[in-house]
């Protein structure tokens, strides 16, 4: 796919009936919203949150800060099950969708949010009934299927902290978040389907509970109807548990504090981190981007593609739209199956009006041919979204012309597992798109683009792309590592949070964010650290050592390229290279599955023995190396390295 821009230069303004309609309206509408944000955050906040929250105590003060550490809304009480469930049902919205669900086999359920406060509260009372309370900490591993929504929403009801793994994470990768987090209560099912095939789910948590002693018990859905091993004494069906639950649970009002959920993510050493996020600032900026960012009207129907494993399930799948009294499309399987039309049919069979999805799928996509969209009425979309990545200009615009058909606002949206909701993309019915950037701000959001200094680089220059201020959505701290939270983030820059982003800003103060400026990769939009993948490599009997890098993908944006030296021995290296990259999805999930496997007899290091992964992300890159090299211990190895690419 080219990657000419055919679009540099160009301007999207909202149109005229895109304003007449928006929640907010014109370029002087959000600058206000901006400016009222900027010089009295407090008031700012503190007003949204009274007025679009539902309180079982009013806080007493909006923000204290004692840098790294933030509190909002202090004094209140709240529950965040109550806000996206039982504060619906007094109205209308009572007998609204909130989930529009289907199956990849074509099996379909439409849940109220009447229905779906039942069905969370007969599932609270389950997880009650077996002894869990505010303060326990769940891991709920499940497929895409509604339940998973009523899991996480079951346990914010009893202020139970939860942490969703990603299905597609290994046993390996599930045991370290089990340990990690003290979890004692796990929610599985047998398994979900993912293109045609089941793809089992209780035999990697069995694996992963043989080294999980403190966990009691595992709840597991029926979803496929395969026999999965039950465990007598540890693991519990949910369909049985449910036959004797009842449908009253009132929800536990927590502190506003209260930890909502720890959300693990990659960071720059192999050890990922348990992002906090805590109930009311969450819940509060989650609910606001649904309106600030999709404009959400009472009739929509919206559809975020995500995962429920990763940040964007969590906030703008279940958090943000069920606060904000949204239905909700779910679909549990891939794209592609049984054929590649499957989303624009979902688009055509929902009417849904916003849809929200990554450079990676659409870029996928593309790839199949204009033939798919085009044979289904999408003409129901009003708004389409982009997260992830930095979405390319040919992306951009084939999802603009051909999905939208010219009269979509995109919204690019920029933020992180760490900022909990959207912190720069654009308000659609105010600011002009510029395809590419995620445009401006979010009111309440200082950012900036600075040099090491923490100095604001000139208009167009690169820098790091940093926020000024805490914001009530914001990290709270990594689970059980305040010190390493403190280093990450507040640590490079005196009071500035560092994103870890490299971006620019344009003379408009449009931002463009360029990508990491760590060893974090970006794979398939999915966060996944260098140092990971090279733990796990390590692991390998035959690995004497390895280097990763991202190398440039087409439709993932970045894949998994690993250097790899090996102990003496006598190797096939097409079966240990299959081997290895079969050793990393089991040590993480298929989704790290390394795209190449490069064999060497060393790797370039400096005198010091730092390895020069600068040196490897050139060969990768462009297969030359023209940095600096004069601190590289071996120049042979390097010249070795590259030559491998023209290898048979
Ligand atoms: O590099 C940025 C990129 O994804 C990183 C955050 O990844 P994660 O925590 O997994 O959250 C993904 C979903 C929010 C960021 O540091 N990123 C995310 N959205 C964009 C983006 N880069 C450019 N443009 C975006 N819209």
């Amino acid at each position: 796919m080219s990657d000419q821009n055919p679009l540099a230069g160009s301007i999207f303004p909202p149109s005229p009936e895109f304003v007449a309609q928006a929640n907010v309206s014109g370029m002087a509408a959000y600058q206000a919203l901006y400016d009222e944000a900027a010089a009295r955050p407090e008031q700012f906040w503190g007003h949204l949150a009274e007025t679009e929250l539902a309180w079982q105590q009013k806080f007493d003060h909006v923000f204290e800060w004692a840098p790294p550490f933030s509190k909002w809304f202090v004094g209140g009480q709240l529950n965040a099950s109550y806000n996206c469930l039982d504060r619906h049902l007094d109205g209308p919205r009572a007998h609204k969708a909130a989930i529009i669900w289907e199956g990849e086999p074509g099996d379909t359920r439409t849940i109220t949010y009447t229905e779906l406060h039942r069905l969370v509260c007969r599932f609270a009372n389950s997880i009650k009934s077996l002894g869990y309370q505010t303060g326990d900490r769940a891991i709920i591993y499940m497929p895409m299927v509604p339940e998973a929504v009523v899991a996480m929403l079951a346990c914010a009801r009893l202020g139970i902290i939860h942490s969703v793994v990603f299905g597609g994470f290994s046993a390996e990768a599930l045991k370290a978040r089990i340990q990690d987090l003290g979890a004692t209560l796990v929610i599985t099912a047998d398994g979900g389907w993912r293109r045609a095939k089941e793809v089992k789910l209780k035999p990697a948590v069995d694996e992963a509970l043989l080294e999980c002693p403190e966990v009691k018990h595992t709840i597991v859905l029926r979803r496929t109807g395969s026999e999965p091993e039950m465990m007598e004494g540890r693991d519990l069906w949910w369909h049985t548990l449910d036959e004797t639950s009842h449908d009253d649970c009132p929800a536990v009002p927590v502190d506003s504090e209260h930890p909502l959920f720890v959300l693990y993510t990659s960071g720059t050493t192999g050890k990922p981190k348990g992002i906090l996020h805590t109930t009311a600032g969450y819940l509060l900026q989650t609910t606001m981007s649904m309106k600030w960012v999709f404009d959400l009207k009472e009739n929509d129907v919206y559809w975020c593609s995500a995962d429920i494993g990763w940040v964007t399930g969590h906030s703008y799948i279940t958090y943000g739209p069920l606060s904000a009294g949204a239905t909700n499309v779910m679909y549990e399987g891939t794209p592609d199956t049984p054929a590649f039309d499957r989303w624009w049919q979902l688009i055509a069979k929902y009417k849904v009006t916003l849809f929200y999805t990554s450079p990676t799928a659409i870029r996928a996509l593309i790839r199949q041919g204009d033939q798919w969209p085009d044979a289904h009425d999408l003409s129901s979309l009003r708004l389409l979204g982009s997260v992830g990545e930095p979405i390319n200009p040919a992306a951009w615009e084939w999802y603009h012309r051909v999905i939208g058909k010219g009269r979509c606002p995109i919204v690019d949206t920029w933020w992180q597992t760490e900022t909990g909701a959207i912190l720069i993309a654009p308000m659609p019915g105010a600011v002009p798109l510029k395809p590419g950037s995620g445009t401006l701000p979010m009111p309440g959001i200082l950012a900036e683009v600075v040099d090491l200094d923490g100095k604001p680089v000139p208009p167009d220059a690169e820098g790091y792309l940093i926020i000024r201020r805490p914001w009530p959505s914001m990290i709270r701290n990594i689970w059980g590592d305040p010190d390493r939270y403190a280093q990450t983030y507040w640590g490079r820059m005196e009071g500035v949070y560092f994103t870890g982003d490299a971006a620019r800003r344009d003379a408009d103060g449009y931002f463009w964010v360029l990508g990491r400026v760590d060893d974090v990769m970006n794979v398939s939009g999915h966060r996944l650290s260098t140092m990971e993948v090279e733990s796990a490599l390590v692991r390998h009997p035959a690995v004497a050592e390895a280097a990763v890098v991202a190398k440039p993908h087409e439709i993932t944006g970045q894949a998994v390229c690993c250097f790899v030296t090996l102990k003496k021995g006598d190797y096939n290296h097409d079966v240990l290279g299959k081997e290895l990259r079969q050793w990393v999805a089991h040590e993480i999930g298929a989704f790290a599955r390394p795209e190449e496997i490069r064999f060497s007899e060393a790797l370039p290091k400096t005198r010091s023995g730092k390895i020069m992964r600068r040196l490897l992300r050139e060969i990768v890159t462009s297969n030359t190396v023209a940095g600096d090299v004069t601190t590289l211990e071996d120049m042979g190895v390097l010249t070795r390295l590259a030559a491998q690419q023209d290898e048979p």
